[in-house]
């Protein structure tokens, strides 16, 4: 067997199994654009990727990268805003099939713009809200940064308070890694 996938890795495998072609998605934190890009390939030419940053570096990366990687932008709609916005940017018809939240700062960039807690619960909300039955919304917890933790401590909480009937929440972590290595929280929506 291969060895096993890390949080990055595994947050991949999660969305490759949620998203289909056609499917609205949301990315909550797109920094250099990694996540996007997968989900853009995922949704292909009819779905849509909604992606949310609040910092205008995150933007340029992403359509760099995009249009390297990419025939086009047109399924992607990139906003410089937080995701704590996302109820109010988008229609209240959308449904998506997956989100996805690399929490933390950008990598190769400003270590003190972290996500923080109370805008990543709104946004988490919203998004379960936004979802369908079946699909994901996928976390990514990096804590091992100054404020990281209480935001870890935050998200662990909201994910063991939902209710066990309409949600199944996994956490994938390495439980003998030093250095607070990243893990992740996939919830499902059950009903
Ligand atoms: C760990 S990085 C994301 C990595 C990214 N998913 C990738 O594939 O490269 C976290 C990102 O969250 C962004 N961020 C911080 N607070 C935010 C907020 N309230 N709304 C949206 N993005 C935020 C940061 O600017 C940073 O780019």
């Amino acid at each position: 067997m291969n060895q096993l996938p890390n949080a990055l890795q595994f947050s991949h495998l999660l969305l490759k199994e949620a998203v289909s072609t056609g499917d609205q998605v949301i990315d909550g934190t797109i920094g250099n654009g990694n996540d996007t890009l997968l989900l853009a390939k995922l949704v292909g030419e009819n779905g849509t990727v909604y992606g949310f940053d609040i910092q205008q570096q995150a933007l340029q990366h992403t359509i760099s990268l995009l249009e390297k990687n990419l025939s086009g932008l047109q399924n992607v709609q990139l906003y410089k805003k937080s995701h704590a916005e996302i109820d109010n940017v988008l229609d209240n018809n959308v449904r998506i099939s997956a989100a996805i939240f690399n929490l933390g700062y950008l990598p190769g960039g400003d270590k003190s713009i972290i996500t923080k807690s109370t805008s990543t619960l709104t946004a988490l909300t919203t998004c379960l809200k936004k979802l369908q039955v079946g699909g994901l919304v996928v976390i990514v917890v990096y804590y091992g940064h100054p404020g990281g933790k209480k935001e870890e401590e935050s998200v662990v909480d909201f994910c063991q308070n939902l209710p066990q009937k309409n949600f199944a929440v996994l956490n994938y972590s390495f439980v003998n890694q030093a250095h607070e290595p990243p893990f992740v929280l996939a919830i499902q929506k059950l009903k």
